[in-house]
């Protein structure tokens, strides 16, 4: 068991009670409805900075001293958050250094939110005495469970203030020295040596836009400078209220910040979930939202995380924003908790009035009342999620492991050459978690720098930057018997994204491959090439490497170009385990097919015995077994043993029916 935070699943969400201070009647409706709903709780205080301090210096916490007592005696929970989002309009009127300054060197005017420096000092004293007001006046209330941090920290400023932070960075991790720096960002080229860390600015597009390395030490910059503006956030709360943990959300797809890095400094790790659904086919997108579950769970390995935000309706900022059918905000919550989630949240509790997200969609809509598709659908998944709250504190397991590495995505981004028009390092992960997801075999999400030693076999989607040791721990992990899978352009650069000498991929992973790569081809779109594999033909596209053999067994060949005949799939037997390389990209299904034949040579067991149909997945947390049917069709699927529902108590065993959206959960 893993640790836990509550004893129930929570439920509930974003609630904005100060829109409606003028109307407190409405606050009395919201307890009502929430109890209705089977809602448990409420994050509060988000965008409340100018409601708590509407002058500098003069406070009104009344309103929220108001609420926080009614949510107590309605058996809410409060998840309590700094408001450090978005700024009050005295505050940047009267301090304008706390304005973001934008990539063009202009200082932005006040205006919408994360709009603020993350060096500023005088931000961050602003900040520290909020939060400091809000744990002395809260530290003892009954409702606080949670600190909810700021809001998807996001974003980079540009001032002077943040340049010479920049600087200062530089020079720390590059130990001060200019040469060293310059060395391995092989500045020589274009005559881009230094001669000062103060020649040094942000990467810009009216600037330095061509230095990878540079790019990567500003976003490794900027990921530190987040840290340490959430720390300043929190040392008041650590000191006044230590018995209350202490999370942030992290943001679905946003790339701006190492997650990976930033994961230990947080105490539960939330995020916010807005899948697509309904847009195309559902199992495509269930398959990105369970990567992205399985990333932020593995962040906390062996914790379970929280669903902070997600839409029980639609969202208002894609350009068609289509309504989900009933029964997909069901199985869509279901599958959160399937990954591990002792939550599920939303943005919002009821919509707001006017402003920018007044269409988006709510639990509670502008007719104000119980009686519409929504607040049913959310009803019955409280009433669900009251049923399966003895799961808070499972621990997921998973005997496989996919390597998604964040800082390796920044590079595989920002590197110029081969194929420019498409990395899609995303959804090539996605692509190779996907056949262990239809198997029904747990994976987790890992990254470059984890421990591999505890899986059977790991699968590592282009893996183009080798941070310092991993070269060697993968070596370490095949040669003492471990399964390790990788893709084409794998191991080329270090973390400065320097290419390795002596052909890749790099040093030693030759020997653990048996192959090296003499070249790497790019297709057009329209001109894929041809690679067979396990008597099959598939297209090559996008990209391959054209790789040589130095002992490997050749399990496919291509059948296109002047590297017809050459190896494209290979196996190595290395110490006592395997290295299998597929050196080129393909869209269709030659990543599954290839995984097959990986989970069938190499015994890799699904993690329940039942056997799934096309479009259902089944997870395995703990004791309790989701079948999740994410086809658009009925689906059947046959139990191998008796096994209890748990949300009905009923004993369930040979056939059974799902219908679109329709899941169980047994154990
Ligand atoms: C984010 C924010 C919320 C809200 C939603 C809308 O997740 O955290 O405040 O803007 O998006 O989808
Ligand atoms: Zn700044």
């Amino acid at each position: 068991m893993a640790e836990k935070f509550f004893d129930y699943i929570i439920h509930g969400g974003d609630y904005n009670p100060d829109q409606w201070i003028k109307t407190p009647e409405i606050w009395d409706e919201d307890m009502r409805l929430m109890k209705l709903a089977h809602v448990n709780s409420a994050t509060v205080g988000i965008f409340s900075w100018a409601a708590l301090e509407p002058e500098e210096g003069i406070y009104n916490f009344e309103w929220l001293d108001k609420i926080l007592d009614k949510m107590h005696e309605n058996g809410i929970a409060a998840i309590l958050a700094t408001p450090s989002g978005a700024r009050p309009a005295w505050l940047a009127q009267k301090y304008p250094e706390v304005l973001r300054v934008e990539e063009n060197g202009i200082r932005n005017e006040f205006g919408v939110r994360h709009n603020h420096c993350l060096t500023s000092p005088i931000y961050r004293e602003k900040v520290r005495n909020i939060n400091r007001m809000l744990a002395e006046r809260y530290k003892n209330h009954p409702a606080v469970k949670m600190w909810h941090i700021s809001n998807e920290y996001s974003g980079e400023c540009h001032c002077e203030l943040c340049q010479q932070a920049f600087r200062n960075w530089l020079r720390e991790h590059y130990h001060n020295d200019i040469d060293e720096l310059n060395f391995k960002w092989w500045n020589g080229f274009w005559a881009h040596t230094l001669t000062d860390f103060e020649q040094i600015n942000s990467p810009k597009s009216r600037g330095e836009n061509h230095i990878t390395a540079l790019y990567l030490a500003w976003n490794r910059f900027l990921t530190d400078s987040h840290i340490s503006f959430y720390e300043n956030e929190i040392a008041p709360l650590r000191e006044i209220t230590p018995h209350i943990p202490v999370t942030t959300n992290f943001m679905r797809h946003y790339n701006g910040i190492d997650y990976q890095k930033f994961a230990s400094h947080v105490d539960l790790v939330s995020w916010d979930n807005y899948p697509h659904w309904d847009k195309g086919k559902n199992l495509d997108e269930a398959f990105e939202a369970a990567f992205l579950h399985d990333f932020f769970r593995t962040l906390k390995k062996g914790q379970p995380f929280f669903l902070m935000e997600s839409t029980p309706s639609q969202v208002n900022w894609h350009d068609v924003n289509k309504l989900p059918k009933s029964g997909m905000h069901e199985l869509s919550s279901i599958q959160a908790v399937a990954h591990g989630a002792d939550s599920i949240q939303y943005f919002q509790w009821r919509k707001s009035r006017g402003g920018h997200e007044k269409y988006h969609g709510a639990v509670v809509d502008h007719c104000g009342h119980e009686n519409t598709r929504v607040f049913r659908d959310v009803t019955r998944l409280g009433q669900t999620l009251e049923k399966l709250g003895k799961i808070t504190g499972t621990e997921v397991k998973s005997r496989v492991a996919v390597i998604y590495d964040w800082e390796n995505g920044w590079a595989v981004d920002a590197f110029c050459g081969f194929n420019n028009s498409r990395r899609d390092y995303v959804s090539e992960t996605v692509k190779w978690c996907a056949p262990f997801y239809r198997r029904g075999i747990n994976i987790d999400v890992i990254s470059m720098q984890d421990d591999f030693s505890e899986y059977d076999a790991v699968v590592a989607p282009f893996l183009y930057m080798l941070k310092d040791g991993t070269e060697e721990r993968i070596e370490q992990y095949v040669k003492s018997g471990g399964v390790f899978a990788a893709t084409y352009l794998t191991g080329l650069v270090d973390k400065d994204d320097m290419c390795f000498l002596g052909g890749f991929p790099a040093g030693k992973l030759k020997d653990v491959f048996g192959i090296w790569c003499e070249e790497t081809d790019a297709l057009p779109e329209n001109m894929p090439g041809k690679a067979e594999f396990g008597g099959k033909l598939y297209d090559i596209n996008h990209v391959c490497d054209i790789i040589h053999s130095n002992g490997a067994k050749i399990l496919g060949t291509y059948k296109s170009d002047f590297y017809a005949g050459m190896p494209c799939v290979t196996k190595n037997s290395y110490g006592n385990g395997k290295a299998y390389y597929a050196a080129f990209r393909n869209d269709s299904d030659f990543a599954d097919d290839f995984c097959r034949m990986l989970i069938d040579e190499n015994e890799i067991k699904t993690d329940c015995g039942i056997e799934t149909a096309d479009g259902v997945l089944i997870r395995k947390r703990g004791e309790y077994i989701f079948v999740m049917n994410f086809s658009d069709e009925e689906r059947e699927v046959t139990l191998d043993k008796e096994y209890q529902n748990v949300i009905t108590n009923e004993t369930a065993n040979g056939k059974i029916t799902l219908p679109v959206c329709g899941y169980t959960v047994l154990r």
